[in-house]
């Protein structure tokens, strides 16, 4: 699959991502934002928009739906809960089903609540391994989506410990915003010594702002990501998550520790 990656610079560094399937030769825009931006982007190569993916329904994930869909009339999926609440939005998508299928390569759906009830994430399938996943508000680089915008903590806990953590190492991770800095110093101020995560740091120092964007893989995520270590959370991270939380963790609680984090982090 073809996999760009648009950085839209919106007031909350929104990602949107254009797919393309080279053997069909269908086009797909994951949470577009900008339509002026998406609309040059496929004029300049000729292409169509074929279909629109909303992973939920905030209006900085769906802004680009209603020029898009005058100009270029593609099916809109979402979440079969957002159908009502995501403009143009007629194809529900449940778990399980593919889009932009051709022989050797699909997007399936994950039904993954949380940030919103109206939720879903895409793994890319290619030759029957999966290569990447687009994750909207679920996951972020080192950090997860908030929940206080019609979410529930436990729920996404749920979701990232069931669905996320079993996924491969090297699959790689397109989220729907950059907080990749913010996110890192938030793991720091929990884990000072996560030599993983002062690398990736001085990693994403290095690169143009707001040009070039650090790509991680599941892996990585595991090792900079304090929602990913919730089963192994390190001396440090646990000792300074209950000296800081006021909710109760328990180390053998990985859902614990999830909801003590992710609570932390709104007030960070
Ligand atoms: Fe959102």
């Amino acid at each position: 699959m073809e996999v760009f990656r648009i950085y839209t610079r919106s007031p909350l560094r929104n990602f949107t991502y254009i797919l393309r399937n080279p053997e069909t030769f269908q086009t797909l825009s994951i949470d577009p934002y900008d339509p002026n931006q998406i609309d040059s982007f496929l004029e300049k190569r000729g292409w169509n928009l074929d279909f629109i993916l909303n992973t939920h329904e905030h209006a900085d994930h769906t802004s680009g739906n209603e020029v898009l869909f005058q100009k270029y009339k593609p099916i809109v999926y979402c979440h079969p809960a957002g159908i009502g609440k995501i403009p143009h939005a007629t194809h529900p998508i449940k778990k399980g089903d593919r889009i932009l299928t051709s022989s050797d390569r699909y997007l399936e759906i994950l039904d993954t609540p949380g940030h919103t009830f109206c939720h879903v994430c895409l793994l890319l399938v290619e030759q029957g391994k999966s290569k990447a996943i687009f994750t909207g508000d679920t996951l972020f680089n080192a950090g997860v989506g908030n929940c206080y915008r019609g979410g529930d903590p436990e729920i996404l806990a749920r979701t990232i410990l069931e669905q996320i953590y079993p996924l491969e190492n090297e699959i790689v991770l397109y989220p729907g915003h950059d907080y990749l800095e913010s996110n890192l110093k938030f793991t720091l101020s929990l884990d000072p010594s996560n030599q993983y995560a002062i690398d990736t740091l001085k990693e994403s120092d290095r690169l143009q702002k707001d040009v070039e964007f650090l790509t991680t893989t599941l892996g990585k995520e595991k090792k900079i990501n304090t929602f990913l270590q919730c089963d192994r959370p390190s001396k440090d991270l646990l000792e300074n998550l209950r000296k800081k939380s006021t909710l109760h963790v328990t180390k053998n609680d990985p859902k614990s520790v999830f909801v003590s984090l992710r609570s932390l982090r709104d007030h960070w």
